[in-house]
């Protein structure tokens, strides 16, 4: 099986969650399984080895899952991009457009140092409002976008088209 295969068979479809009409694309059970989880990794891995990643930063709170251990076997750091007042040390912060609403998403401010390249990783590209926001929040500090990492893309949601301004160089490993 291909790992796209792999994933595929282990997300789980919740219908109705969190809002009517929505099927929610449930990643829980790839962790209930370490051989797919080390699959995942390993592929992860490959993928972005060569590829001069100088640090990782992961969208709370499911971007943690992959990303982490993902910057551990690079052997590069690792930042958290938290939602608004999870941050104890001084941070840099990025308000955002929700469907109905506004949201804030911030980082500390001696994460990414100028200069660096970052991967941005998260579980899932929806909309692409939350990976945007994160690109804005790095390059308020001066990091340079190296790409967008995802478990899972939703196509027909188009995110990637409000993720081109930053990189190119944007990577699901399963898509719906
Ligand atoms: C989900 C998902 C992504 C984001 C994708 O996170 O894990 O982070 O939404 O949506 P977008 O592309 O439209 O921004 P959620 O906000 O549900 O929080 P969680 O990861 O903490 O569960
Ligand atoms: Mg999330």
């Amino acid at each position: 099986m291909t790992v796209e295969e792999t994933l595929k068979s282990v997300i789980r479809d919740v219908p109705d969650f969190p809002k009517p009409g929505i099927i929610f694309k449930d990643i829980t059970p790839i962790m209930l399984n370490p051989k797919v989880s080390e699959e995942i990794l390993d592929h992860l891995v490959e993928l972005y080895k060569d590829q001069h990643i100088d640090i990782i930063a992961g969208i709370e709170s499911r971007g943690f899952l992959f990303g982490f251990p993902l910057a551990i076997r690079l052997g590069v750091p690792f930042v958290l991009i938290r939602k608004k007042g999870k941050l104890p040390y001084n941070k840099i912060s990025h308000d955002y457009e929700l469907e109905y609403g506004t949201s804030t998403i911030e980082m500390h401010v001696d994460a990414v140092k100028p200069g660096q390249r970052v991967l941005i990783h998260d579980d899932l590209l929806a909309t692409g409002g939350s990976a945007a926001a994160a690109a804005h929040l790095i390059r308020k500090c001066g990091g340079e976008i190296a790409g967008f990492n995802f478990l899972v893309g939703l196509d027909f949601l188009e995110g990637k088209t409000k993720l081109k301004e930053f990189s190119n160089n944007i990577i699901n490993l399963a898509t719906y």
